[in-house]
């Protein structure tokens, strides 16, 4: 067994072993302890410690977000890189604080509540469906079922047009991965044209018929705030980002926190004694198992952690994953417990790019999670659990499960 100093010295995010996707706690818990400043081959660092990632998140001044100068060598001057530079996350203001305005305005309390009955109702009917079927898989036939219709609603994209959505968002936030095949930039390239072309027509559509701008975001996008508009690429390009942000992140939540129940059933019992108790379980879930797992900022003037000196120019990979499991903010990180409070996790990062939709992933989640639980409470897990396999986002590709 390799002693944590060693495994955090030989580290590398782009040569990984097999094993760090299935579990990366190990070498994260090495990180913490042994290389808060984790020093790569290719000059980049990273910063692991809950107190480094919250510091970094809120000084935008130092760190940038802007990838222009990052992505092009990775990209070329492609569709995933007019998409990836173009879209708020990957901007700092003027562009970030532009979209941003117009978005949060449609995630009021006001908006999410407006939302609820509709999102309860599709959970039921997903749930009536999985009773039907008894052998399911969580993934596909509930996780990744409820943010495509969601997501779809806040654009008021036709129901019969959100097919396609999924595979291209995932093709799109795929191409984020430290290590990529040509094949997936292709398909990423692929999915940001072919996603740009579907979006372009129903903009178009949305322009001639304006939909409610207190609830479509889209009609908010196209409007502009205070006589500023986006063009015609900002535009297109954020409305993809959106449609993607929320997709695979709260399936990858409600499917980790299925899973986790079943690993721990003196927590899944205390929420099903005390279903008011999801409140609290599902930052919790977010926490223990961050469905984004690492972010990324450019240090854009010079600062030092740890007795370490980072230059300007220095990437820095932000381990959101090991930083909601460090001791010193954490106690018993590794235990998962649904009732913890506080509980100030980063699954959402922090500071002016925090996440806009986590409140509406939150209740995504809750709604999910209950009503799942509820309806299935002696549910159990079949066959094998089959991750992603991605690093950068945590989650199942598929759960089969007998569900009664
Ligand atoms: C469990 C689900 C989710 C997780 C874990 C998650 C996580 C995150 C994280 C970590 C960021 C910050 C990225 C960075 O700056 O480095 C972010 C940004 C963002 N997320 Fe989410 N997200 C989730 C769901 C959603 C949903 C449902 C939506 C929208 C409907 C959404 C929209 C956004 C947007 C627009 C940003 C960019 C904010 C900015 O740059 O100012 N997210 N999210």
């Amino acid at each position: 067994m390799q002693s944590d100093a060693r495994l955090a010295r030989d580290f590398e995010l782009t040569a990984l072993p097999e094993s760090f996707a299935e579990g990366p706690f190990p070498v994260y818990r090495a990180l913490l302890e042994h290389a808060p400043v984790k020093r790569f081959s290719d000059g980049s660092i990273m910063l692991s410690r809950w107190a480094d990632l919250d510091r970094v998140y809120r000084d935008t001044t130092s760190f940038s977000s802007d990838k222009k100068v990052e992505f092009l060598p990775k990209f070329g001057r492609s569709p995933l890189y007019e998409h990836h530079t173009t879209s708020l996350v990957f901007n700092d203001p003027p562009l970030h604080t532009r979209v941003r305005k117009i978005m949060v305005g449609a995630m009021t309390p006001r908006a999410l509540a407006a939302m609820e009955p509709g999102l309860i109702k599709l959970v039921d009917g997903l749930l009536e469906r999985l009773a039907e079927k008894g052998e399911v898989d969580l993934i596909e036939d509930f996780a990744a079922a409820i943010p495509v219709e969601v997501i779809g609603n806040l654009f008021n994209i036709p129901h019969e047009e959100r097919g396609p959505l999924r595979d291209w968002s995932l093709a799109i936030l795929g191409a984020l991965e430290p290590v990529l095949t040509g094949e997936q930039q292709e398909r990423g390239n692929r999915s940001v044209t072919d996603f740009k072309a579907f979006l372009k027509e129903i903009a178009d559509e949305r322009r001639r018929n304006p939909g409610d701008p207190a609830t479509d975001v889209l009609t908010r996008l196209i409007n502009g705030n205070e006589g500023e508009q986006l063009s015609e690429v900002e535009l297109l390009q954020n409305c993809i980002f959106i449609l993607n942000a929320g997709h695979e992140t709260t399936t990858n939540l409600i499917g980790n926190a299925l899973f986790e129940l079943t690993r721990w059933p003196d927590e899944k019992k205390r929420l099903q004694d005390d279903p008011e108790l999801i409140i609290t379980a599902v930052d919790e879930f977010l926490r223990f198992q961050s469905p984004n797992q690492l972010g990324n900022r450019m240090a854009v003037a010079p600062a030092e952690f740890h007795g370490e000196v980072i230059e300007p120019g220095t990437r820095i990979h932000l381990a959101i994953g090991a930083a909601n499991r460090d001791p010193r903010q954490f106690p018993d990180p590794d235990r998962l417990n649904l009732s913890r409070k506080p509980n100030k996790h980063l699954a959402f990062a922090g500071g002016p790019h925090l996440c806009v939709g986590f409140s509406l992933a939150k209740m995504e989640g809750r709604i999910a999670i209950s009503r799942f639980l509820k309806r299935f409470p002696g549910y159990r897990l079949t066959g094998m659990p089959q991750r992603t396999g991605r690093v950068r986002f945590r989650g199942f590709s598929h759960l089969p499960a007998v569900v009664q």
